[in-house]
């Protein structure tokens, strides 16, 4: 299905009709969760708007999939690319930048599983899209303190320049960027300050073959997503157009004949819904992670807010920690749809013949790692003044109402081992 779609190309030739923009109020925002910063709005990114606008002009109207791909990762005005979105100062705070529990839970369950599989040496410890670094800064300290001897290297894969020396900058002692014409399937490499090696790739693809240790927290739902909707008995799909000169600058437009995508898409057994979103990039990315897991052995722990194939509409931006418009001021928010869990697990079970856990609620993985027994132990040994802190960030993590419930965690192994993980249950799942 994936191959059948980009033999399709992209060619446009769609006629389509006004759609309403999806109804934000009723999506869920787990990224809004903090208080709305009283900083002034960025300006509007007005070239990347003219970029989309100009090429809409000419080409006709583009999918949301496209739309979001230029908005987040455009080499030039990309959301991702020249700056440091996170924090009470960017758009949204992810749980590694909540609390240290939270990537030394992640590193300790890492380490568990590894050792139960006989402690392959050497592995690669792999992060999609790190961000600031601070999960495998958070992670790099449990695998150099329970190692055991084993040897291994840090591999990230960033497609953004901006955030790949940031991540250095976390948890390397020295770093250097290769030159554009280096040929290889690193554009960066660095050392830790325990002689650890890192490299950063911008694809999967490009991570060397090996035992691997695959992390992915919020990286899934910055993929592009395709809207797609029932009509007449059709999969069509949804489009975005240059809205007429009274509104803001784009629209929502239904294509009333099929695109390469809802041409070749295919709803899983039991698919009720008449409007769903389809990530065909989560499909071949967890298509290779999964064919890479059981070729080369390893696990996989994929971390995001989502479902299990049941939501319709969530494609919707942050600003400043509140929901914004996303097709107002392209660039200047971020965007963001819920992984779709189910998608994900099929995939890696039909692509890789993977055992798959999960997906479980975060505040029940962190719990069932001990958290609470971590959180004492930091809290005996804070300043006081540091307490309130340490304590509001494990809650925000674990609370129902906060990220507890919203976020999951889905794990995944060499189908081989399906049998010996029920004698040995998989921690925290
Ligand atoms: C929402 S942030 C999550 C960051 C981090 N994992 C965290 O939880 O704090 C998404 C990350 O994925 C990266 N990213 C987005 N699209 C990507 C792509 N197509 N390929 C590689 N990295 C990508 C971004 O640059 C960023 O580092």
């Amino acid at each position: 299905m994936l191959r059948e779609a980009f033999r399709i190309g992209s060619r446009r030739c769609f006629s389509y009709k006004s759609v309403r923009r999806p109804n934000l109020g009723a999506t869920s925002a787990p990224k809004a969760q903090q208080e709305k910063t009283p900083e002034a709005v960025p300006a509007a990114n007005g070239s990347l708007a003219k970029q989309l606008r100009a090429k809409i002009l000419a080409t006709g109207p583009i999918t949301v999939a496209e739309y979001m791909r230029e908005v987040l990762t455009n080499p030039q005005a990309g959301y991702y690319m020249n700056r440091d979105v996170f924090g009470r100062e960017g758009d949204f705070i992810t749980s590694p930048e909540i609390s240290q529990i939270f990537g030394e839970l992640v590193g300790i369950w890492l380490v568990t599983e590894w050792r139960k599989m006989g402690s392959p040496s050497p592995f690669h410890l792999v992060e999609l899209g790190p961000g600031r670094g601070t999960l495998a800064r958070d992670v790099l300290k449990i695998l150099t303190k329970f190692k055991l001897g084993a040897e291994f290297s840090m591999h990230m894969v960033e497609i953004s320049p901006y955030l790949s020396k940031a991540q250095a900058q976390r948890f390397c002692y020295t770093h250097n960027t290769l030159p554009e014409d280096a040929q290889l399937p690193h554009y960066q490499v660095g050392t830790t300050a325990t002689g650890t090696k890192a490299y950063w790739h911008r694809r999967l693809e490009d991570v060397p073959e090996g035992f691997s240790l695959v992390l992915a927290h919020e990286y899934f739902d910055a993929l592009p997503v395709h809207k797609l909707q029932l009509d007449n008995g059709q999969w069509q799909e949804v489009l975005i157009d240059v809205a007429p000169e009274s509104e803001p600058d784009f629209r929502y437009v239904l294509s009333k004949s099929q695109t390469p995508v809802s041409r070749v898409f295919q709803p899983m057994e039991g698919e009720t819904r008449a409007t769903l979103e389809y990530s065909l990039e989560t499909e071949r990315q967890v298509g290779l992670l999964a064919e890479r897991i059981e070729r080369n052995g390893g696990i996989g722990l994929i971390m995001d807010y989502g479902h299990f194939g049941d939501k319709t509409d969530t494609f919707r931006a942050f600003k400043q920690h509140a929901l914004h418009e996303p097709l107002l001021q392209p660039g200047t928010a971020d965007l963001t749809a819920d992984v779709d869990f189910k998608l994900i697990k099929h995939t890696a079970e039909a692509r890789g013949h993977l055992h798959c856990c999960g997906p479980i609620e975060q505040g029940l993985f962190l719990s069932r790692m001990q958290g609470e027994a971590r959180l004492e132990q930091l809290l005996a040994n804070a300043l006081p003044e540091n307490e309130t802190l340490i304590r509001s960030g494990y809650e925000m993590l674990t609370a129902d109402e906060k990220m507890g419930k919203r976020f999951k965690f889905l794990a995944m192994f060499p189908g081989v081992l399906a049998s010996h993980l029920e004698k040995f249950p998989v921690a925290g799942f």
